[in-house]
């Protein structure tokens, strides 16, 4: 028998990479050190992109050449989203604790589908699991999975919701949504084969909040969504009359929390959350408000039990142990390692790291709007949370603003239609955010309003 061995592949496998590693160590060192202004890459170093290289290649290239044209790359055009003057959408930063534990899990290659195929990650998962419902003080027997976001989270929470509500029938199942639920909520819908005819969708006040009058009746086959954090305004559902109301009827009620639930860690802001307890299961990002790298979404599940069931399969070489599998309490079965870096996050910070991280947030968020209200714009929101929505004079002058704010580089903000009007939405997300960050905006900020009035 031919015993072939590639050239190729033996050049990589006796290739000495220490080199490139110190490369790519001293390109990671200087990255963190941020010497450059603009959160957003201006147009001339986007442009470098059009000369990435495209082809691919039938022979090998050299790694040196690859990685230091992405060191150039990502020097030029990557978005400071994980800088302290970074407001969009909802991103938050990254611990740098909580980047090198996932650089070592990189490193380590870990699948933590099974117990067997890597024992640390199973460990580190079942203490996550621990310690995640502890923090957010939900019930003690909930199962938690870890996921790449609160997108795929709310798939499989709802997936495990029409599980006990009705295995065999899901075209039975109705379902009681807010007006302003997050995108990936209706793709979650979707995905696990609910019907628009089976959606309800329930009108918000002007805070975001889901109007109790104006929902439908509940029944044992109802799932109920809800949110901690409108993804505009910040605004928090009223769960403990929601719950009491779905809990009469056997309802199932979903809260997707994926950048505020941490409001209930948090005493001055626990008032929020109040509630939540008495829901069936949650969605929350430690990527957003936690602060670690991308790609840590978690679901979590009252009944544990009836989750496991939602996802169980067998086959006959996917070895049990009496060990936590992480693939059973998730879709699909290969993953990284992802509770490493969620569980040194959270033993850095303990829990009162935690609450005060979402405190300052908050803080920071109030001192924005109130600074902002000052210079002349409109808050439209009630800044419960991190979330800042405002406006300037109209529609036109706004998005004008906001053009020429992300232009200037000092930040990056980014807009919505909310309450029929163009928005600009400031989330501010970032442990390394500082005041004198936020008032090095507000200064821009003055000078591009004073232009704008001055035409
Ligand atoms: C309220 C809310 N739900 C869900 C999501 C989706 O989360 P992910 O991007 O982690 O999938 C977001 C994202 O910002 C959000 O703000």
């Amino acid at each position: 028998m031919e015993k072939f061995t590639s050239k190729i592949i033996e050049k990589i496998r006796n290739e000495d990479s220490q080199e490139n590693l110190e490369i790519t160590f001293a390109a990671i060192k200087e990255y963190l050190e941020n010497k450059r202004y603009e959160i957003f890459p201006i147009q001339e170093e986007l442009s470098l992109l059009n000369e990435i290289t495209k082809d691919f290649n039938d022979l090998p290239q050299s790694s040196d050449k690859i990685i230091t044209e992405l060191i150039e790359l990502g020097k030029k055009t990557t978005v400071l989203s994980s800088s302290g003057r970074y407001f969009g959408f909802v991103v938050g930063s990254s611990f740098p604790i909580a980047m090198q534990a996932r650089l070592l899990a990189d490193t380590w290659d870990q699948n933590s589908a099974l117990y067997l195929m890597s024992p640390l990650a199973s460990k580190i998962e079942e203490l996550c699991e621990k310690w995640i419902v502890e923090l957010l003080e939900l019930p003690k027997s909930s199962a938690m999975g870890l996921v790449s976001g609160s997108g795929n989270a709310t798939i499989l929470a709802l997936n495990a919701a029409c599980y006990q509500l009705n295995k065999e029938e899901r075209n039975k199942i109705k379902v009681v949504i807010s007006k302003e639920a997050h995108a990936t909520v209706y793709k979650a819908l979707k995905i696990i084969g609910i019907a628009d005819s089976q959606i309800t969708s329930v009108e918000t006040d002007n805070k975001g909040k889901i109007i109790i009058d104006q929902l439908p009746d509940f029944d044992k086959q109802t799932i109920v969504i809800l949110q901690a954090g409108n993804v505009n305004g910040g605004a928090f559902d009223d769960f403990e009359t929601i719950c009491a109301l779905a809990n009469e009827k056997n309802a199932w009620v979903h809260i997707d929390g994926a950048f505020a639930l941490y409001a209930n860690t948090c005493q001055q802001l626990k008032h929020l959350t109040k509630g939540i307890e008495k829901a069936d299961s949650w969605t929350v990002d430690a990527h957003k408000t936690l602060n670690t790298p991308y790609d840590n979404g978690i679901v979590l599940c009252k009944d544990k039990e009836n989750y496991l069931n939602s996802l169980k399969v067998s086959g006959s070489y996917l070895v049990a142990t009496k060990h936590r599998d992480g693939m059973s309490y998730t879709d699909g079965m290969s993953r990284r390692a992802r509770a490493i870096e969620l569980y040194a996050t959270l033993r850095a910070l303990g829990k009162q790291g935690v609450a005060e991280l979402v405190y300052e947030l908050h803080s920071q968020a109030r001192y924005f709007a109130d600074e902002l209200e000052q210079l002349g714009f409109e808050v439209l929101n009630e800044v419960v949370f991190n979330q800042v929505v405002i406006h300037y004079k109209d529609d036109k002058a706004t998005k004008e603003l906001l053009d020429l704010i992300n232009n200037s580089g000092v930040c990056f903000m980014s807009s919505a239609n909310w309450q029929n009007k163009f928005v600009i939405r400031i989330s501010v997300s970032s442990y390394k955010t500082t005041y004198n960050d936020i008032d090095e905006c507000l200064f821009v900020i003055k000078e591009i309003c004073a232009k704008i009035d001055n035409r």
